[in-house]
């Protein structure tokens, strides 16, 4: 619908979930469905390609190379950038932004690793513009872990269950009216579908 095509400040619709809940996919089926619908939807993923996400890539995802607090500061060095150069310039352009990880990944990931949540979170929400919805995949860490079929050692692996799990827990105390919480093991038509129909309401509404 025209009324639809040009938004006046854009609209930022975030996924999130551990390791192997499907939201990167989910993500890029829901930019596909509304590209065809003529909206103007681009697609961004945090860690991002620049500077800071390859060096995220780097060291911070080798485990044990950085502390939990130098993580913390490249996670949020490289969000910056990519409100700086992706984010805001998007939705300043009336754009339908679709996020593959935010600022929630950076509260659940480093939460779990022992830093405060709620510092996390004020921390980011000094320079990241607030989200219109936030979908949360949601999934066991073992059955995430299969999925994405990790050859990681046994015990290896257990730590990162363990992890995960943790993550999984602070993924699923994230309330309120902007967040939508979704089994990351049902049918993926029918998610996808449910997906749009909840982000063609709040473009609607
Ligand atoms: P990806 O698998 O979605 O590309 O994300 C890469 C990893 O980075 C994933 O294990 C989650 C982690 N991560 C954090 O620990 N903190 C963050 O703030 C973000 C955005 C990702």
């Amino acid at each position: 619908m025209m009324l639809f095509r040009m938004l006046n400040k854009g609209l930022l619709i975030v996924f999130e979930g551990i390791d192997g809940s499907g939201k990167t996919t989910q993500a890029k089926t829901l930019l596909r469905r509304l590209r065809a619908r003529g909206l103007a939807a681009v697609f961004f993923r945090e860690p991002t390609g620049g500077r800071w996400g390859r060096e995220i890539r780097r060291k911070a995802l080798r485990r044990g190379s950085l502390t939990p607090g130098e993580e913390l500061e490249l996670f949020v060095k490289d969000r910056r950038e990519d409100v700086a150069k992706n984010l805001g310039p998007a939705l300043a352009a009336g754009k339908v932004v679709v996020l593959d990880r935010y600022y929630f990944s950076t509260i659940a990931y480093q939460g779990a690793k022992g830093i405060d949540p709620g510092r996390i979170r004020r921390m980011n929400e000094a320079f990241s513009p607030k989200p219109d919805l936030v979908l949360i995949l949601d999934i066991e860490a073992g059955k995430g872990l299969s999925r994405i079929g990790d050859r990681k050692r046994k015990e290896e692996l257990f730590e990162r269950k363990d992890y995960l799990a943790k993550v999984r827990e602070l993924f699923n105390g994230f309330r309120g009216r902007k967040f939508v919480h979704i089994d990351g093991t049902g049918d993926r038509k029918t998610t996808s579908d449910m997906i749009l129909e909840k982000v063609l309401q709040v473009l609607g509404g």
